[in-house]
């Protein structure tokens, strides 16, 4: 009993981290490292994603990657040279730090999607790894500034409903085609039971103006969904369609997290997220504010 207390008994043990993107948006800088290895302030984006992962008790993280996205590989493994240099100099907190970057008991995996048929099909590509349970998707993209780590607002949901959780945040009507939109029932309230999700309508046609962000919990019969999914919008087979389908065979819930999310897929989202970053980091917080006051001056 008292060996069961000490561990975290999570009910999402896997996490999908689809890292096989171009990072088109972000040339040159991405040209020859991965969009996800971008930092923000002094961490990349993955590591904030795989940090709100293990918050929510993810042991084993299943990377999707592609060509070109070695640092990520490089990012979680040991750096033997680097921490050797690190103890000889006396850097604790430093080397503690690097040492923390995979956690004790949490285990990396990468599977190649050998060709960039979209997120759906990206997702796809880790079924053998993560079988038949429920599994978490994040996209590193998407960075979210939270008390509660939202994965972790979403694996609660998911633990007393059993069910499937999309996270969701209010987006102007101007902004949503660029979003997964769910649809709901009338005066419905967060945690929504969605009738149906679309994958970024026209605004005239968005059935709310509710924007799926990049966190997902998924009930394993998505695999089945995705299976046989076929391209939809841009031509790739895409995450939203196949959990159209799913909402037809089970409950799927959107949840309105609490917490800012940054659009770091964006150079402006990514730009307000190292400064506000900034400007609560222990190290450069006070003289980045001093800094920001003079420049508004
Ligand atoms: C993806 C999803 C979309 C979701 C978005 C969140 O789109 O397909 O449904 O709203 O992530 O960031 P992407 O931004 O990768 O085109």
């Amino acid at each position: 009993m008292a060996l069961r207390k000490t561990i975290r008994d999570s009910s999402i043990r896997k996490a999908v981290f689809p890292v096989a993107g171009l990072g088109t948006r972000f040339l040159p800088a991405t040209k020859a490292s991965p969009k996800e290895m971008l930092p923000v302030v002094d961490k990349p984006l993955i590591q904030y994603a795989v940090e709100e992962a293990v918050a929510a008790g993810v042991k084993e993280l299943i990377f999707v990657t592609g060509r070109g996205k070695r640092a990520i590989e490089d990012h979680f493994d040991q750096a033997f040279e680097l921490e050797h240099a690190l103890e000889r100099g006396g850097r604790t907190v430093l080397l503690a730090e690097l040492r923390g970057i995979l956690p004790r008991g949490v285990n990396c995996i990468f599977v190649r999607q050998a060709e960039p048929l979209g997120l759906g099909h990206a997702v796809l590509c880790a079924q053998p790894v993560v079988g038949h349970e429920p599994f978490a998707v994040l996209l590193a993209d998407d960075l979210i500034s939270a008390k509660v780590p939202a994965l972790v607002q979403m694996e609660h949901l998911h633990r007393s409903e059993r069910c499937s959780v999309v996270a969701v945040t209010r987006v102007p009507r101007s902004e949503i085609s660029r979003y997964g939109v769910v649809a709901l029932e009338r005066n419905s309230r967060s945690p929504h039971a969605i009738t149906g999700i679309v994958e970024k309508p026209p605004a005239a046609e968005a059935p709310s103006t509710l924007g799926v962000v990049g966190r997902y919990i998924l009930t394993p019969e998505i695999f089945e969904e995705l299976s046989t999914s076929t391209a939809g919008r841009g031509g790739e087979i895409q995450l939203t369609d196949a959990i159209a389908r799913l909402q037809r065979r089970q409950m799927v819930l959107a949840h309105e997290f609490v917490g800012r999310r940054y659009d770091c897929g964006s150079k402006l989202g990514y730009l307000e997220a190292n400064v506000e970053f900034g400007l609560r980091h222990a190290e450069t917080g006070r003289d980045f504010r001093r800094y920001l006051r003079k420049l508004g001056t």
